[in-house]
């Protein structure tokens, strides 16, 4: 299937890896086969390219084209894509405010921009011939290594806490991963993974322990200023628990200027956690270069339930220079926006979405953002994966109640007279 579509959308020439590039050292690896991390300090690696080489061959997608991320197969490695028709999401101006605009991102496969990555680390996994992957998760990337991992007939070993969102589960099972719960964080299924994975022949795709997912998720920044006429927004709100996803837009920023498609000045980034997991708000309070680990981390937003992110220094650099922010909010704040673009935009957004809508409003409030500040907001994934999640957050338990007046505020069973 996805041979075919590549067949009749990527005729153009896709770019040839140099190297990989170590974000902390600068130390140059060979991309002769698929890396993990940098071997001298243990820093995620870069995938880069001949720019010069670029220059020459890289093509701005033209209107209509390839409606997946595949449209910037000019940027991207030179791959057999193993696609289920990831990214070129909707960019949708808000209902009610002029200047603001939310990159929907719920439309990918899994129903999150986690499929970007994924699509992109399973598709080089495939091209290096592995045949085993092993990931920790909050969820999402799970759901999305399943999917994929399926699709390319490649194993997929999954860690996830206990209480990630049913979905979450569900789909790693019925996508024929090896799916273990874990009582515990992120960062517990993480030492299980790297105890293991020697022995059982996994390669790791952790966040940011491989240089492909970055990739995948840069499309997000190429897309953005696509969808804005080739030009920067003054602000992007990113919710963040490994930061992924703003540290692959930031390097899809630097390229694009390379490239020409793109000047002016980038936006601030705003990296949005929950306030019961901010290590990397409380690191940039503190003008800390590093986070700490955050104890007894615990939001609805399980997406930001990471205690310490292993690129919070490239998180935080990138906040730093662009001049923007990071914000931590409490779970009741990201419930009531969630709500509030439920009732007045029509789009049920994930908790994480939801912390970066609330974000807007305080950074709206305080005035370090104005009213017509053009400002693109990141809902990474669809409200639906955590109808457990935000149905316990609301107060609905369905199964425990029988009948209800015919006019209540919440949901619950009505006997029809
Ligand atoms: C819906 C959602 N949003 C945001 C995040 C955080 O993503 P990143 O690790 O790129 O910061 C996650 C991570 O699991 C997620 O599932
Ligand atoms: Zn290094």
């Amino acid at each position: 299937m996805d041979s075919l579509q590549a067949g009749c959308c990527y005729a153009e020439i896709m770019a040839s890896i140099t190297c990989f590039e170590c974000s902390r050292c600068q130390n140059q690896v060979s991309a002769d086969s698929y890396k993990t991390v940098c071997p001298s300090c243990a820093g995620p690696l870069y995938v880069r390219y001949d720019i010069s080489a670029l220059q020459k061959t890289a093509v701005r997608p033209v209107e209509g084209g390839n409606q997946s991320m595949w449209r910037y197969a000019s940027v991207l490695p030179d791959v057999d894509p193993v696609t289920l028709g990831e990214g070129w999401t909707p960019i949708l101006r808000s209902r009610r405010f002029a200047h603001l605009y939310l990159k929907e991102e719920a439309t990918n496969p899994t129903g999150t921009f986690k499929a970007r990555g994924m699509a992109m680390a399973v598709s080089m996994a495939r091209h290096y011939g592995l045949k085993k992957l092993a990931a920790p998760s909050a969820g999402n990337a799970a759901g999305a290594l399943a999917a994929y991992a399926a699709a390319a007939g490649i194993e997929a070993h999954i860690f996830m806490p206990k209480d990630v969102p049913l979905a979450n589960y569900l789909e790693g099972v019925a996508y024929g991963a090896n799916v273990t719960l874990v009582d515990g964080l992120i960062s517990d299924c993480a030492r299980i993974v790297q105890e293991r994975k020697e022995k059982e022949g996994w390669f790791d795709v952790s966040t940011l322990k491989e240089p492909f997912r970055v990739e995948g998720k840069k499309t997000m920044g190429y897309e953005l200023v696509e969808q804005l006429g080739w030009t920067y927004p003054d602000a992007v709100f990113y919710p963040t628990g490994g930061g992924v996803g703003l540290i692959g837009m930031w390097k899809a920023f630097e390229e694009m200027e390379q490239l020409g498609w793109v000047r002016g000045k980038r936006p601030k980034m705003i990296a949005v956690q929950a306030s019961g997991c901010a290590p990397v708000s409380r690191a940039f309070q503190q003008g800390a270069k590093t986070s700490q680990m955050f104890e007894n981390a615990s939001t609805f937003a399980s997406g930001l339930r990471v205690p310490k992110p292993y690129g919070d220094f490239m998180i935080l650099d990138i906040v730093r220079s662009s001049g923007g922010t990071v914000v931590d909010l409490p779970d009741e704040k990201i419930l009531a926006s969630l709500l509030d673009w439920s009732r007045h935009e029509g789009l049920l957004l994930s908790p994480e979405g939801a912390a970066a809508t609330a974000a807007y409003d305080f950074l709206i409030e305080t005035g370090f953002l104005r009213p017509d500040d053009r400002v693109v907001i990141f809902n990474t994934g669809s409200g639906l994966k955590y109808v457990d999640l935000i149905a316990d957050a609301m107060g609905i338990r369905r199964n425990e109640v029988k009948t209800l007046p015919q006019r209540t505020p919440v949901g619950g069973i009505i006997t029809p007279q």
